[in-house]
């Protein structure tokens, strides 16, 4: 039996701001139990819903010597649909509204958990042979590992691997605090190791000490050895080229599963959607406040609103691409600019655009469940979960050809009558604008050619099933024998 122990800031159902929690919350559960263990350590923030703090165990606690003093590491237990999840408790770093809040405030608690999630170990009685570390905020448990904790006998064979999920953020910071907070020597500090172009970075110590190095999608794996998506880490990501690969999200179809899914109206599958999904349209279009009309190709857009998603292209075009027999249902929070275009798209043809700057789960479902296609123009997509949702729920995905929405969306063919959506290569907002008409003609002109593309796409098998498999055939690389 493998131990691995995933080591990750959010993980759904306790806490989720974007896909690495989706990520973080199914990928244990797919893998094979009779050969992995695979147990989440996160932070015990006291934003996590009551209901799961209330069902956590005490399995230990003690002092820590971090950032000038000690400081106490409590360690919560909670099983969930079979899996084991450890809470690093400090409310001193773990309290708050939200699990993020300003940089130099994340930097601390973040070093602080890639501290405590190894020296927990001893206290929980779990010596996983391999540390899977996701994003900048558990970069510090590589290096740690191999420089401060692996003269301890407990941690001496102990391997890691790092999953990039976004490069945008590295966890970057000034040497000096990083050194005061880290207790790391100064001789880490240099350019081979974690000094970054006059800071330290995280992430980039991560790439440097794990064992191994996977990205979430090929496409993405490819992209961040050149410098526009490489966000400066490019050159040494090439250098890591032979341990570096992409390895393609799944989603979690227990979750979603249009066919088994209390959050929407009406239930359907692959096989009775042409019958079954209008309901949910119909609801959608009410429950919004658009006009009541079968005919309109509705968009969804659930998002994240920052500039990755590919949002500016939308402004460009949005009141030109609303002259279409369109509806857009908008649902997202972000930032302000993009907050704001909705509200006022919304307001002013509220007919046709209906736009919720929040964020709710339920409605998520129902947008994915009503809608006819879904608008996913990003300007870089390290993997996107939102498509492959979209996919499952028979919402045909519009997509732009960058990272996991290349991999995974296979662009209409007409002549062969293939493909599962729509897609343009360049970051363009009157490509993207001929694209999402194109999409209508189709829909408005050849129904029967539409409903086979959202046939397709319902049938594909986006689960974790594959992806689990690959991640397991690289533990067991990385881990040997
Ligand atoms: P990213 O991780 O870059 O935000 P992904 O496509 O990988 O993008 O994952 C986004 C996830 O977050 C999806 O599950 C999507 O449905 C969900 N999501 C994004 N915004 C919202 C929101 N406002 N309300 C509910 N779910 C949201
Ligand atoms: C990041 C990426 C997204 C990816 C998710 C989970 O948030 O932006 O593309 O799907 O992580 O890996």
């Amino acid at each position: 039996m493998k131990k691995i122990l995933l080591a990750a800031s959010e993980c759904v159902p306790f806490i989720k701001t974007g896909g690495l929690a989706d990520v973080v919350g199914a990928l244990p559960k797919y893998f094979d139990k009779e050969q992995f263990d695979a147990r989440v350590i996160l932070p015990k923030y006291t934003c996590i819903p009551e209901k799961y703090r209330n069902d956590m165990q005490f399995a230990g606690s003690f002092y820590m010597y971090f950032n000038g003093r000690d400081r106490y590491v409590g360690v919560m237990r909670l099983e969930l649909s079979g899996v084991t999840f450890y809470f690093v408790d400090n409310e001193e770093y773990f309290g708050g509204p939200s699990p993020y809040t300003d940089a130099r405030y994340d930097i601390e608690k973040f070093c602080f958990f890639c501290k405590a999630a190894l020296a927990v170990l001893p206290t929980i009685g779990f010596q996983p042979d391999l540390i899977h570390c996701n994003d900048w905020h558990t970069g510090l448990i590589p290096v740690y590992l191999k420089n401060e904790f692996h003269s301890d006998p407990f941690y001496a064979g102990m391997k890691s691997i790092i999953t990039i999920h976004t490069l945008r953020f590295q966890g970057q910071w000034n040497v000096k605090e990083m050194e005061q907070f880290t207790g790391l020597p100064n001789e880490l500090f240099t350019p081979d190791k974690l000094e970054f172009y006059g800071d330290a970075s995280m992430f980039k110590g991560g790439i440097v000490y794990a064992d191994a190095v996977t990205t979430v999608s090929e496409t993405y794996s490819r992209e961040v050895m050149t410098p526009f998506f490489g966000e400066r880490l490019d050159p040494l990501l090439s250098a890591r080229s032979n341990c570096f690969t992409g390895i393609v999200n799944g989603i979690d179809t227990e979750i979603f599963a249009p066919a088994h899914d209390p959050l929407i109206w009406k239930e359907y599958s692959a096989e009775d959607f042409r019958k079954y999904k209008k309901v949910n349209k119909a609801a959608l279009q009410k429950q919004m406040g658009l006009a009541a009309d079968p005919k309109k190709m509705v968009v969804g857009l659930v998002s994240r609103l920052t500039d990755q998603k590919g949002l500016d292209l939308v402004a460009r075009v949005f009141e030109e691409m609303l002259y279409e027999n369109l509806q857009f249902v908008i649902l997202g929070t972000g930032e302000k600019k993009y907050e704001d275009m909705f509200r006022y798209f919304a307001g002013r043809f509220p007919d046709r655009v209906a736009a919720c700057i929040t964020y709710s789960e339920e409605l998520s479902h129902r947008i994915y469940a009503g809608t006819d296609a879904f608008l996913m123009p990003s300007l870089f997509e390290p993997c996107g979960l939102s498509q492959l949702i979209a996919l499952r729920y028979g919402s045909v995905p519009i997509v732009r050809e960058t990272g996991g929405l290349k991999d995974t969306v296979q662009p209409y063919d007409e002549t062969k009558n293939t493909g599962t959506g729509f897609s343009f290569a360049n970051y363009n907002a009157h490509e993207m604008m001929a694209t999402v008409r194109y999409a209508e003609n189709v829909f408005t002109n050849d129904k029967r050619r539409f409903n086979q593309i959202v046939e397709r796409g319902m049938k594909m098998d986006y689960s974790w099933n594959a992806s689990a498999r690959k991640y397991e055939a690289l533990y067991d690389k990385v881990i040997g024998g």
